[in-house]
């Protein structure tokens, strides 16, 4: 887009009334609004002004003194104004006004120390480990997006950006578009063992919504969910924000240790649980694990929610279908996401929903933001049910397959005995187990400032981390690059103190 272009998208009716009673003259009222606007910051340089006739017509005053008032502030280098351009704010607010400037903050300043907000948000804090802030090698949760193709996703978003029938652009269903739903529930049936139809399909926001709203509609605040420990630090940040209590309960080799959670948190009302790939460790749970959860969840009268957030990129012989797919009694809530087989900023995931708990999902989604933006829904619909979906994941599947062998490979002959390596059967990241001394919040930092992003594992629990290790995500990096990537890594956990 040409800057004049930009400029043009800012010429905003001005939030000003002329005060007729007044003796100061309007030419003058209409000049002391922009001067104070422009002083202020709350018109900022560049920035285009209504043209006077379009804000005389606003203003419901003749168009004289709106000329008058724009000739003195283009005369005083508040405005400029540009033939065929219209008028806007000067690029640079001359020198003469910097004080003023500075006196007249443009946003409004908090006075005192730190002041309230719910016990909820207290809890709650910005994950902002610098291991985050940058796409390096390894990056946990980033798929290759330069594989991506956007070319066609383009053209299915143009295609409704053009020509949307009007009632797409009105209010849409709370559960999601249906075109989209129809192409999931098949996608599920055929790839990920659920059995459901689409009417029990409800598209999110992503599965951090999705868990927003599992958690609203099957708990009350300060009930307790049984959690994997460790586990995800999203789940831990939205059963947070809902006010549950989390009821850490160990994972070993076949996943959450089911009897040690009845013991440790008897009358739980929910269970979460990434059964597939657990995060961080990459286990799948066993068929025993799964039946027992099952079980628990029948007799207690609880919800299990089901994470299965990767399991698409699978490696090894045997494809691990859903528990929802083994559950008879319908206590099993399933989610999934784009975000790892399309892009993160999709920001589009389903809940498959349990019939007679429908309503209840609508109704608390419908207090939310009702359902995500229908045309893009609309646009992964067609992406999905005219196969270029299908054949994304196949290739993402080889891609990430020889990405993987390679980072098992090059850590193998790097590290040797010194560290181990778990979950790298499924999912587009895997583990390194770090001898227990060695402290991997300050090794993530370290490779942080080596250019490389690795996710300590003590992030992820929720009591005292009793494992130490870092996660590697190798969906984004590209094979050549990952020898020299580990052959950094290792420099920087052998420098490590406890290594
Ligand atoms: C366990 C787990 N669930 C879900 C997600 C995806 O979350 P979202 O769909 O909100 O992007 C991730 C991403 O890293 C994850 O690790």
């Amino acid at each position: 887009m040409t800057s004049r272009g930009r400029r043009a998208s800012g010429r905003f009716p001005a939030p000003m009334a002329i005060d007729h009673s007044s003796r100061v003259p309007i030419h003058r009222q209409i000049f002391d609004w922009y001067q104070a606007a422009v002083v202020t910051g709350q018109l900022r340089p560049s920035q285009g002004v209504p043209s006077t006739r379009g804000l005389a017509r606003e203003l419901q005053v003749s168009r004289a003194p709106v000329l008058a008032a724009f000739e003195q502030l283009v005369a005083e280098g508040y405005f400029v104004a540009l033939i065929g351009a219209g008028t806007r704010v000067a690029d640079s607010i001359p020198a003469q006004f910097a004080p003023a400037r500075q006196g007249h903050e443009t946003f409004v300043r908090p006075l005192g120390g730190a002041r309230f907000v719910s016990r909820r948000a207290a809890r709650l804090s910005v994950d902002d480990g610098p291991w985050l802030t940058h796409a390096g090698a390894f990056r946990a949760s980033i798929p290759a997006l330069d594989h991506f193709p956007i070319a066609i996703w383009g053209s299915m978003l143009a295609r409704y950006g053009r020509s949307a029938a009007h009632s797409m652009l009105g209010y849409g269903n709370s559960m999601g578009h249906p075109s989209l739903r129809e192409a999931i529930s098949g996608y599920l049936g055929a790839a990920r063992g659920v059995r459901c139809g689409a009417d029990q399909i409800m598209i999110v926001s992503g599965s951090q919504q999705g868990l927003q709203i599992a958690a609203r509609v099957l708990l009350d605040h300060g009930d307790a969910v049984l959690m994997e420990e460790p586990g995800y630090p999203g789940a831990h940040a939205a059963f947070r924000s809902a006010g549950l209590r989390m009821a850490p309960v160990p994972v070993d080799a076949d996943g959450m240790d089911v009897a040690e959670g009845r013991r440790r948190a008897p009358g739980a009302g929910a269970a979460y649980v990434t059964p597939s790939h657990q995060y961080p460790l990459g286990m799948g749970m066993s068929a025993t694990r799964r039946l027992q959860l099952l079980q628990w969840a029948t007799e207690e009268d609880a919800w299990i929610i089901e994470d299965d957030y990767d399991s698409e990129f699978r490696y090894g012989a045997r494809p691990v279908l859903s528990l929802q797919g083994l559950d008879t009694a319908a206590r099993v809530i399933y989610l999934g996401t784009f975000s790892k087989v399309m892009f993160p900023a999709l920001r589009i995931g389903y809940l498959v929903i349990p019939e007679d708990l429908i309503s209840s999902f609508r109704a608390m989604r419908e207090a939310m933001d009702i359902f995500p933006p229908t045309l893009t829904q609309a646009a992964l619909a067609d992406f999905v049910s005219e196969g270029h979906f299908a054949r994304h994941l196949r290739r993402m599947r080889i891609l990430y397959d020889r990405r993987r062998k390679r980072l098992v490979a090059s850590v193998t002959s790097q590290f040797g005995n010194d560290v181990r390596i778990v979950g790298i059967e499924a999912g587009m990241h895997l583990t390194l187990l770090l001898p227990d001394a060695c402290d991997d919040v300050d090794v993530a930092r370290r490779a942080s400032a080596a250019g490389l992003s690795v996710i300590p594992l003590s992030t992820c629990w929720l009591e005292e981390p009793e494992v130490s290790g870092i996660v590697l995500g190798f969906g984004s990096v590209d094979e050549g690059a990952i020898d020299s990537a580990v052959e950094r890594l290792a420099r920087i956990v052998e420098a490590s103190p406890g290594f």
